[in-house]
């Protein structure tokens, strides 16, 4: 579904095959995407067998395996291990996911991973997520008001927290901007899915009250518009969400406010 963006002018070498773990007799083949900027050298795919006797049931706990056991150089992010981080995010057998919530026996054959497509390597599979930063930081991602703090909290009523359902719990992975084709084009300045859901996270929020100003700031040609509707980004997202609906939704409000 998705394609690498490789370094400029690189090709990609075929890479070493590891060493296979001595007397192990249930192994799984994974071929990784190996590249360091700063060595000059090309990237390459290594092959690695993992002995799965040894090994935890998901993806990470196979570039685990594989760091502590074979080759401690391979690079890769990784924190709570169980889908509420977002940092292992990368492409496994083809599709953007988080690998601490995906089994290896969910994939036949070889694995093949590699970082989030389209986006610059600072190594191995740890993509340069700078502008996806950005683009959060940029819709402002935070309760935002003009009347006087109340005393205790700013209250909702049960019905206006539903709203947040299906937007709260996104976790910043990338994967869904990274799988998205108006994004690869224009990600300079198209804010991509998961910026868009998050805007609208805050737009929808019946306690905030800086809406307008919200809609304003997305009011371009690229930075909302870009969206085509391909929807791969819900088809990727790890925690089922969909941001192409949220992005629908803020679309409507924009036509909404013109009439
Ligand atoms: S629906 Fe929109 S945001 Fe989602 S992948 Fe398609 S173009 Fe990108
Ligand atoms: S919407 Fe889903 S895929 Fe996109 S960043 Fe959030 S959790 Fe990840
Ligand atoms: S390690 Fe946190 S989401 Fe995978």
């Amino acid at each position: 579904m998705v394609e690498l963006a490789l370094p400029k002018n690189s090709k990609v070498a075929k890479g070493k095959v590891w060493p296979k773990p001595e007397g192990a007799t249930n192994t799984r083949e994974y071929r990784i995407y190996r590249y360091d900027p700063d060595s000059g050298e090309n990237p390459r795919w290594d092959t690695y067998t993992v002995d799965m006797d040894q090994c935890g049931p998901m993806v990470l706990d196979a570039l685990i395996w594989i760091k502590n056991n074979v080759d401690a150089s391979l690079a890769f992010r990784r924190s709570c291990r169980e889908g509420v981080c977002g940092s292992c995010s990368m492409n496994i057998g083809g599709r953007n996911t988080i690998a601490c919530t995906k089994g290896s026996d969910e994939f036949s054959g070889v694995i093949a991973i590699s970082p989030l497509p389209h986006q610059p390597v600072v190594k191995d599979l740890i993509p340069d997520l700078t502008d996806f930063y950005a683009q959060h930081a940029y819709v402002e991602p935070y309760l935002q008001t003009k009347t006087p703090e109340p005393q205790k909290e700013w209250r909702q009523t049960e019905e206006d927290r539903q709203q947040l359902d299906g937007l709260y719990e996104c976790i910043l992975c990338a994967c869904c901007s990274t799988a998205c084709p108006s994004y690869w084009w224009n990600g300079d300045k198209y804010l991509g899915p998961a910026a868009l859901l998050q805007a609208y996270r805050w737009i929808a929020d019946s306690r905030d009250e800086l809406t307008g100003q919200r809609l304003d700031d997305l009011d371009d040609p690229f930075k909302l518009y870009r969206c085509h509707t391909i929807m791969n980004c819900a088809q990727v997202c790890p925690k089922g969400l969909n941001p192409a609906e949220a992005i629908a939704n803020i679309k409507s409000l924009m036509v909404e406010r013109e009439t």
